[in-house]
């Protein structure tokens, strides 16, 4: 009969059939399919598993600091951590658009993951974080830009591996299942969506550090009150948006002229459709007022009512 640990202990017997005593080489962005991934190797084949975290510097808050957490501290993994953020920050200098953004990011991604792998001496096999919907729905939208930031298929020729993909017949809920018998933390297992180019599409137009620092410190605000309202169990994606204009505003009795930050909340099935969440007043309240007295550069707070369509979830 079929349950998780079953599952569990046939994946670890195929992928020490698979393996041997090679070793192999995972992208870990610390998203719920990487880190299910991950805890799943870590547990058949140990420190023959190399993950290579990649900072490009436009993770949430404390992000890259909880992959570190989970997987090195309590986890014992072999993980090479790469803060790439100036990288890729010099990169995006003076870029506006989107789709320009988003190709940047990717192929710097792939370009340091690439020379990571070039270091590391020995490696057959790539472990990929493929699960079941990404091939019936490989050709929409939502399922071709979810994974190809971080799916390595862009790696050179000479640098090609055999490919581990564990999760191949799981849907999402049950590779969440599968976080939580391995031991995942809750808070990795449920994580939102976050996109591949992460808070570089939410810090709209060209990128500035103080843009995205406020982007960065809204959205942890954010996090933080949805928490305590307990809507971050109940609310499907929910971020910050910083646009690149600016507005007058009054700060301590004098004039400013700073950013606004715009609030986004949605509930969806499948991304392609998407409604807003009905927030409660004081809950949108006492975030604005956080967000007005805590972080720098802003006089602003908006919160965006539209579905999609005709509005996208992201602003970008
Ligand atoms: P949109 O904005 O198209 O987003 O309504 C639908 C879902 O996809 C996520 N998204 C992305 N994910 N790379 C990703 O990995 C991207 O470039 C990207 N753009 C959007 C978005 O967060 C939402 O969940």
């Amino acid at each position: 009969n079929w349950n998780m640990k079953n599952f569990i202990d046939d994946q670890i017997d195929l992928i020490k059939k698979q393996v041997g005593d090679k070793k192999v080489l995972l992208a870990l962005s610390g998203g719920v399919d990487s880190s299910v991934v991950a805890a799943l190797l870590i547990k058949a084949i140990g420190k023959q598993l190399v993950c290579v975290h990649v900072n490009h510097g436009l993770m949430r808050k404390d992000e890259s600091e909880s992959v570190i957490e989970v997987f090195k501290n309590q986890m014992d993994a072999n993980l090479v951590y790469v803060d790439a953020s100036e990288r890729f920050l010099n990169k995006l200098e003076n870029i506006a658009d989107p789709e320009e953004k988003r190709k940047i990011i990717g192929a710097e991604f792939i370009r340091v993951f690439e020379e990571e792998a070039r270091k590391l001496e020995g490696i057959d096999f790539l472990a990929q974080g493929t699960i079941y919907p990404d091939i019936v729905e490989s050709g929409t939208k939502t399922a071709a830009i979810v994974k190809s930031h971080h799916n390595v298929g862009g790696l050179p020729e000479d640098l090609k591996f055999e490919l581990v993909e564990p999760l191949f017949h799981l849907f999402k809920d049950e590779v969440r299942a599968c976080g939580l018998e391995l031991g995942l933390p809750e808070e990795m297992v449920y994580r939102q969506p976050f996109p591949g180019p992460g808070l570089g599409v939410r810090c709209l137009g060209a990128i500035t550090k103080d843009r995205l620092e406020a982007v960065r410190e809204s959205d942890a605000i954010l996090r933080e009150e949805f928490k305590i309202a307990g809507l971050n169990k109940k609310v499907w994606q929910y971020f910050t948006i910083v646009p690149d204009f600016k507005s007058v505003g009054i700060k301590n009795d004098a004039r400013s002229f700073e950013y606004p930050v715009i609030i986004r909340a949605i509930n969806t099935i499948d991304a392609m459709t998407a409604s807003i969440e009905q927030i409660e007043w004081p809950v949108l309240l006492k975030i604005t007022d956080r967000i007005l007295n805590e972080v720098p550069n802003v006089n602003r707070v908006c919160y965006d009512l539209s579905p999609k369509p005709c509005a996208t979830i992201e602003w970008e």
